[in-house]
């Protein structure tokens, strides 16, 4: 029997480092989490995904872990961790943790070893002489530096990284390496954790050989090991052997995944992951990254949730993590910060899934620009950035990255108007964004119209609605360039969520027949004349409306 528990529950993404610090050093930490768990609960939360809280040297933030079964010492201690999970599990609140195993850090113990050509570790990582003295053994792209293999002097090869030269890439078809990733995963669930967030799961598998790729577009390489040759099997063996021996579940993040092969992971009586983070819907305003940005279309957007609401049974529903930059900066408006946060809410969160709401975005933080180049920790900003300047003069780059990067989502969440945002009592690791004195938790508690409070309202009512759980999904005007419309429906009641994505004036009428008897407004965020069926919208309007057929 596989757990259902994830599907009536709402997830929140902790990234540490930028949460909240508890003991004043600057850093978010476990201390911090343990003293806002309460505020979590009331936000309705019933889950938390950790990203990585493992010792990493953080070339890229705790995506390059050195240690799988530790807690990086910036954010405590093994024994705090397991007091977070208990207090968690009292409040009813399950905890995920990020599992990164297509990589590890270079300064990882195995990869250390493995430098050494005669140690049992050499075959944990794929080391390769070059093709000619001083080329590569293929043509590889990574996606944080421009090749995906760097020399080591001291091995006299190569080794492969589809990220960055710190992170590099496990040989998952040795069995030593599945039985590695196998104990790790068995450490966190003896300690109680209930399910991980898989990083890059669908990339693990290698093609034999490591060949070049001949068409070379895109991300060269990706074609050949995104879905690998032996991906569902080692999927299966992770979770036939040790994940169906616990009450948990797996979410995988699925770069560049189409419907079509997502059913290959998730159909089935054994399927390989119980949902899958895609990526279609947040390419509304990029073609595949926010480096290489376009106007926003709506239509887009809604192309890939219905696509996605269609060929998928459940799917994990997001707008904001710690990869792309903030949602209202994007999709919505800074200047209508309000009424656009609560229409992103509205607009994703009743949606067939299990949302995963990002710290911070519950208040709406939005994007930062930062004045300098070096004030940026994202080590794929700091690729981009130095391959453009090169042709472009900084003052032309410095504005995409600012855009573009992940750092506007990994600044201190914004708790108060006190100094450091209430985030630490000590200078904050990274930039808090200035618009802490009033987009922050503590002004939006006091406020019942607050975003902060729409989100608890919407989280509240999809915890208790049959109709978000299980209703079927229809999209009303997919032509339509400004308005999202969709209906759920089930037993009897159908919701309608309205959301405009402009500050235009749009026309808008309630469907009309008999089944639309007298809609009832559950949801909105501009006051609105009651027994309205047809209405203009305001900028960036939602409203949700319940309809019950049986009337
Ligand atoms: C995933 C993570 C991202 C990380 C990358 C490499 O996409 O979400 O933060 O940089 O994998 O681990
Ligand atoms: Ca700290």
């Amino acid at each position: 029997m596989r757990a259902e528990w994830y599907k009536d529950r709402v997830f929140y993404q902790i990234w540490p480092r930028s949460f909240c610090d508890g003991n004043g050093d600057g850093i978010g930490d476990l201390y911090g989490v343990y003293g806002k768990l309460d505020y979590l609960k009331s936000l309705g939360v019933g889950g938390i995904w950790f990203s990585p809280l493992y010792p990493s040297p953080n070339a890229d933030y705790g995506y390059d872990i050195s240690d799988y079964c530790a807690i990086h010492p910036d954010y405590g201690d093994l024994e705090i961790f397991k007091k977070v999970v208990e207090r968690a599990h009292e409040l009813d609140i399950k905890i995920v943790m990020d599992l990164v195993v297509n990589h590890t850090s270079d300064e990882h113990e195995w990869f250390q070893k493995s430098r050494d050509k005669d140690s049992p570790y050499r075959g944990y990582y794929f080391w390769k002489k070059g093709k000619k003295p001083g080329r590569p053994p293929n043509n590889w792209d990574s996606f944080f530096e421009n090749e995906a293999w760097s020399y080591d002097e001291r091995s006299g090869e190569y080794y492969l990284h589809l990220f960055h030269r710190k992170q590099v890439d496990l040989n998952m078809d040795n069995p030593a390496v599945r039985g590695e990733i196998k104990r790790i995963l068995r450490f966190w669930l003896d300690l109680g954790v209930d399910g991980f967030r898989e990083d890059v799961i669908t990339l693990i598998s290698k093609p034999e050989g490591l060949p070049d790729d001949r068409f070379g577009v895109g991300v060269k390489g990706m074609r050949l090991y995104e879905s690998g040759p032996h991906i569902h099997e080692y999927l299966q063996e992770f979770r036939t052997e040790v994940l169906d021996g616990y009450d948990c579940f797996v979410v995988g993040e699925a770069p560049l995944m189409t419907t079509k092969k997502a059913l290959g992971y998730l159909e089935g009586e054994h399927p390989d992951l119980d949902m899958m983070f895609s990526f279609q819907h947040m390419e509304a305003d990029c073609f595949f990254t926010e480096y290489m940005p376009l106007p926003f279309d709506l239509r887009k957007l809604k192309r890939a949730f219905t696509k996605w609401q269609d060929a998928l049974e459940w799917n994990a529903l997001y707008l904001e993590n710690h990869d792309h930059p903030r949602v209202i900066s994007r999709y919505g408006s800074e200047k209508y910060h309000d009424e656009s946060g609560k229409m992103l809410a509205a607009c994703y969160l009743l949606l067939k899934g299990t949302p995963f709401v990002y710290q911070g975005q519950e208040i709406g933080m939005t994007n930062i620009a930062l004045p300098s180049i070096e004030d940026y920790k994202d080590c794929m900003a700091l690729k981009h950035y130095y391959n453009d300047v090169r042709r472009k003069s900084p003052d032309k780059v410095l504005p995409k990255i600012q855009k573009a990067t992940r750092d506007n989502s990994r600044t201190p969440v914004q708790w108060s108007a006190e100094a450091h945002a209430g985030f630490s009592s000590a200078e904050p690791w990274f930039a808090v964004n200035g618009n802490y004195r009033s987009i922050n938790v503590a002004a939006q508690e006091k406020d019942p119209g607050s975003l902060l409070n729409f989100y608890r309202a919407l989280i509240a009512f999809r915890s208790g609605s049959r109709t978000v759980r299980f209703g079927d999904y229809r999209e009303l005007c997919p032509g339509h360039p400004h308005l999202y419309v969709y209906t759920r429906s089930f037993e009897g009641e159908t919701l309608l969520v309205l959301c405009s994505f402009t500050e235009k004036p749009c026309r808008f009428s309630l469907p009309d027949g008999p089944a639309w008897g007298a809609p009832e407004l559950l949801f909105a965020n501009y006051p609105c004349k009651s027994g309205e069926t047809a209405f203009t919208t305001r900028p960036y309007e939602t409203r949700v409306y319940r309809v019950r057929a049986d009337r």
